[in-house]
């Protein structure tokens, strides 16, 4: 077997991720819904992508837009029925595509009928699915933990005189692992999506579920600077990453192991060091992917970039780990806008081109960029909860998908209003106009999967960075058996000449024509070479 044909699908595809209030409002009331999605899924499948990432879609009072779940095993009106959503997947495999959904496991929405349960008092048998404590010695609250969204982690019962923990909304009360019951029950969860044909899971802040037993106050954070988020100012020693997590998902694993081909991967913001042991080892399996998010968190610069690049991949290898790369999700401000304008496709190129899995979030294959939503339709609990920290909002990068010129950008019906603002340059930023451009961003978007599928060594080839002779180019070249490709960015605004050992043909130009073996690299211009 070729080591293309070995890999997994999560492995060599694309993993797509769609937030399903934006992409397509097939009911007219503003927000997108599950027929919308069915209905474009030979869009997504004519993107050259192989699964689909689903943000939440079940029962919610939506007060952080279904991260805040009310029943694991239905599906909110909001958003359709099950039989939508057998109706989804059968569409999505027809067309060969994967479907991954989006599992809460860390906290439920305070409507759960476990949390309302647990609320009867100290006695209810639900009690212990939550996590308690009483005051603290000032009678206030049991410790300094912070709600990652603003202010205490603690919210009072007044009703029994203690508190609960909420590492988000006071309305995502955590659920407590450390419960048997907690566990099978969640993983009873997985069982129930992945007999519907669920081909995988993006699991919510996995590196989260455990706390410290001793419940001590977290440590002031020396590099917090006011303005900063409140959450930032004390280090989160004994709420992430707690060697009880790791159990738990040793755990969670076997579960999606009972069933053929399926996968998992973890949203955990951490350093290499600590992330890749969330993959855990060929024996004791975890994620199959801990989501590696440092391309959004690194600076846009290219010898940063390199330099970690090549130390993430030699880990990767130690660790038996498969490398991944993401650009944008729905928590983080479009790409476009972090690197600018003349640097979208150099990204673009870089996040396709590495060796790894690549996310890619709805609208960014055309190139969407945050849209400013004035305060008055701010509706993301982050931005209205923190007013401080103008950035915190999520808004910007949840807008409705951009298919067309008409009224709406063809995501909802003339007429209606959309949850969010539409970007005002959807009459010209949209799917449909850049559709049958061969320059636009949708064709390189295409041209790139294309490439990849053209040329195994993207997928299965071995990474390893060259020297351009400017720090302002990061270079590397992916080989397998005999191909070799070469990508040169070049992140900076000048003409460079690019040294001998980065010469080759032309395959893909960022900007569009195929510049002669040698040829000078242009202005923020992206190249895929063969050798
Ligand atoms: C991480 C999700 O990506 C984010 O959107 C959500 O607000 C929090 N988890 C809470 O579930």
């Amino acid at each position: 077997m070729t080591l293309t044909a070995q890999l997994k699908w999560w492995q060599s595809g694309i993993i797509y991720q769609i937030y399903p209030r934006s992409f397509q409002d097939a009911s007219g009331d503003g927000v997108g819904d599950l027929r919308g999605i069915t209905a474009r899924l030979p869009y997504v499948a004519s993107l050259g992508v192989q699964a689909v990432w689903l943000s939440p879609i079940f029962t919610s009072p939506m007060r952080d837009f279904g991260y805040d779940v009310a029943d694991y095993c239905d599906i909110d009106p909001l958003f359709g029925s099950l039989e939508d959503f057998d109706a989804l997947v059968a569409e999505a495999h027809r067309l060969g595509l994967k479907v991954m959904l989006d599992y809460v496991p860390n906290h439920t929405s305070s409507d759960h009928a476990w949390f309302q349960e647990a609320l009867q008092g100290k006695g209810s048998p639900k009690r212990d699915w939550y996590v308690w404590r009483d005051p603290g010695p000032d009678g206030g609250l049991p410790n300094n933990w912070k709600s990652f969204f603003g202010g205490p982690a603690w919210t009072l019962d007044e009703a029994s005189g203690q508190y609960y923990l909420h590492q988000f909304l006071p309305s995502q009360p955590d659920l407590n692992w450390r419960n048997p019951d907690v566990r099978e029950a969640m993983f009873e969860v997985l069982r129930f999506w992945m007999r519907r044909g669920v081909d995988g899971f993006r699991v919510d802040v996995i590196w989260l579920l455990a706390e410290d037993e001793r419940f001590l106050d977290e440590p002031a954070n020396p590099n917090w600077r006011p303005g900063d988020i409140e959450h930032a100012s004390v280090e989160h020693i004994y709420t992430q990453d707690q060697p009880e997590t790791h159990e738990y998902i040793r755990e969670m694993r076997a579960v999606i192991d009972e069933f053929d081909d399926r996968m998992m991967v973890g949203e955990i913001y951490l350093p290499v060091e600590k992330l890749l042991p969330f993959a855990g080892t060929p024996d004791e399996p975890m994620v199959h992917l801990p989501f590696n998010f440092h391309l959004i968190l690194m600076p846009w610069d290219a010898a940063q970039i390199r330099t970690f690049t090549d130390s993430y991949d030699a880990e990767c290898r130690k660790a038996h780990t498969w490398p991944n790369w993401v650009l944008g999700n729905h928590d983080q401000h479009r790409f476009r806008s972090r690197v600018g304008d003349a640097q979208y496709r150099v990204a673009q190129t870089l996040l396709l081109t590495l060796r790894g899995t690549p996310t890619v979030y709805y609208g960014d294959e055309i190139g969407m960029s945050n849209v400013h939503i004035p305060l008055h339709r701010m509706v993301d609990p982050a931005g209205l909860q923190q007013p401080e920290s103008p950035t915190a909002s999520r808004d910007p990068e949840r807008t409705p998908m951009q298919w067309d010129d008409s009224a709406n950008a063809g995501f909802s019906a003339a007429g209606t209003e959309p949850w969010l603002p539409v970007g005002d340059n959807y009459t010209t930023l949209n799917v449909q106009a850049q559709e049958n451009d061969p320059s636009s961003d949708l064709s390189y978007f295409r041209a790139l999967t294309r490439l990849r599928q053209e040329h195994p060594a993207l997928l299965a080839g071995d990474y390893r960075s060259l020297d351009a002779g400017h720090d302002k180019v990061f270079a590397f070249e992916r080989t397998l058996d005999g191909d070799r490709l070469i990508v040169v960015l070049n992140f900076g605004s000048e003409e460079l000449d690019l040294s001998n050992g980065t010469h080759g043909e032309t395959l893909l130009s960022s900007l569009g024509d195929q510049p002669e073996a040698g040829a000078p690299l242009r202005p923020n211009e992206a190249r895929v070479l063969r050798v």
